[in-house]
């Protein structure tokens, strides 16, 4: 392939075509693993839910097409096979990547005896640090990332013993964008004895996962990000199935079994499957724009997505990297996530100097612009615009216009 864009763009166009969704006009928009934009499909059924609510009222649950009632067990069904490698009832789409991560630590690490320790990593979220360190207290192990950017496989094995209960990362780490070997670390997690629990807010809808196939025991996840769910929208959850059965830890109504929830029993009648993890009603509209983006999703095909992914970070990071810029994310593909992270000791000023050129990346203290193309929005011609804006910003020390302090939350 040449590395003109315009020719890059005739031969690996978007997948399924233009406008299939719908990131705001006049930007370049990189920032759609903060924030994934809406699809066509997505807003229709939103508006549709409306519609339903100021026709039907609370009938909306039971009359409306789906019934809004258990739209959320449908998609959990439509993730499981198109982007989880998993089977439907081991999967719920429900409350948020913490809410759910509390569920399934409340539920699943069971320190006991000897074996006691939490292990997880040095970089993850900050909200995956606050809920570990409630759940382990100082049993909570955090491996150290030799560079502050990756995480090393053999740090992390060498962290398992007999003395640990539970494994939890993430899949796609937040601020390098390393994919981690998810097969392989769950595979020594079962070694040693422990669990192993994973947060894929970074690689669902972009890395092709087969949770089944590499014997995860757990996951979380958001929506929101490159699945088009809307803000603040519901997240999803795993639990294999030999896990099923049990009481999840903090039961609510919505868990129940969907045939007997309106019997308002005092005593929990539990789903069987995943569902049983679900606490709370569900926010019905950022549903209704995941099943419109899913539609996309559908058409296709989670190795086609990835496929193109990589061929778009790989040409953002050969751009960004020509042009003197480190970039931090792994190089190998197999240790690549879906997007590109730019170090820079001014980032947050950089990144306010790219928003006023249109360009939208989002920037993660302390030194990282991170700038993500999505395989079904995002061309080549404009990763060259943004990797040119990028270099410009950053030759002309264009950030220094902008004080130092505070950036804009993305
Ligand atoms: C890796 C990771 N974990 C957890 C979260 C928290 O998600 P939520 O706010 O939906 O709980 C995020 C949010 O961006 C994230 O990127």
């Amino acid at each position: 392939m040449t590395e003109q864009p315009g020719e890059l763009d005739r031969q690996d166009p978007l997948p399924a075509g233009p406008g299939r969704f719908l990131p705001p006009p006049g930007v370049i928009y990189l920032d759609g693993n903060s924030l994934g934009p809406p699809t066509p499909e997505g807003l229709a059924r939103c508006r549709q839910v409306l519609d339903d609510w100021a026709r039907l009222g609370v009938g909306g649950w039971t009359d409306a097409d789906p019934p809004w009632f258990s739209w959320a067990e449908r998609l959990a069904a439509r993730e499981a096979g198109m982007l989880l490698g998993a089977r439907p009832q081991e999967v719920a789409v429900t409350g948020g990547t913490t809410i759910n991560l509390h569920q399934l630590l409340a539920t699943f690490y069971r320190p006991s005896g000897r074996r006691r320790k939490l292990v997880a990593d040095a970089l993850a979220f900050p909200s995956d640090l606050y809920a570990l360190r409630a759940h382990a207290g100082d049993d909570l192990v955090l491996v150290p990332s030799r560079d502050g950017r990756i995480i090393a496989g053999e740090d992390v094995t060498s962290a398992l013993g007999d003395d640990v209960a539970l494994l939890l990362l993430s899949g796609v780490l937040y601020r390098s964008g390393q994919l981690l070997d998810i097969a392989g670390l769950t595979e020594a997690a079962h070694a040693a004895g422990a669990l192993a629990g994973w947060d894929f807010c970074h690689a669902i809808g972009i890395v092709p996962l087969e949770l089944d196939a590499w014997g995860v025991d757990f996951a979380v996840w958001c929506n929101y990000k490159y699945l088009g769910a809307g803000p603040g929208a519901l997240g999803g959850l795993f639990v294999a199935q030999r896990h099923l059965g049990g009481p999840p830890a903090l039961p609510g109504w919505w868990g129940s079994d969907k045939d007997r929830q309106f019997e308002m029993a005092d005593d929990f009648l539990r789903a069987a499957d995943a569902g049983a993890f679900q606490i709370g009603t569900p926010p019905i509209l950022g549903i209704a724009a995941l099943d419109g983006a899913l539609d996309v999703y559908a058409e296709v095909g989670m190795e086609a997505v990835r496929a193109r992914s990589l061929r778009l970070t790989r040409f953002l990071r050969e751009r960004v990297e020509a042009a003197g810029l480190s970039v931090v994310t792994p190089t190998a593909d197999a240790a690549r996530g879906g997007h590109i992270a730019v170090a820079h000791p001014a980032a947050a000023r950089v990144g306010r100097a790219l928003r006023d050129a249109a360009v939208i990346p989002d920037v993660r203290p302390p030194d990282i612009v991170r700038l993500a193309p999505h395989p079904l929005y995002t061309t080549y011609t404009e990763l060259a615009t943004a990797a040119d804006t990028l270099a410009a910003v950053v030759a002309e020390r264009r950030w220094e216009r902008y004080p130092a302090g505070r950036g804009r939350v993305t």
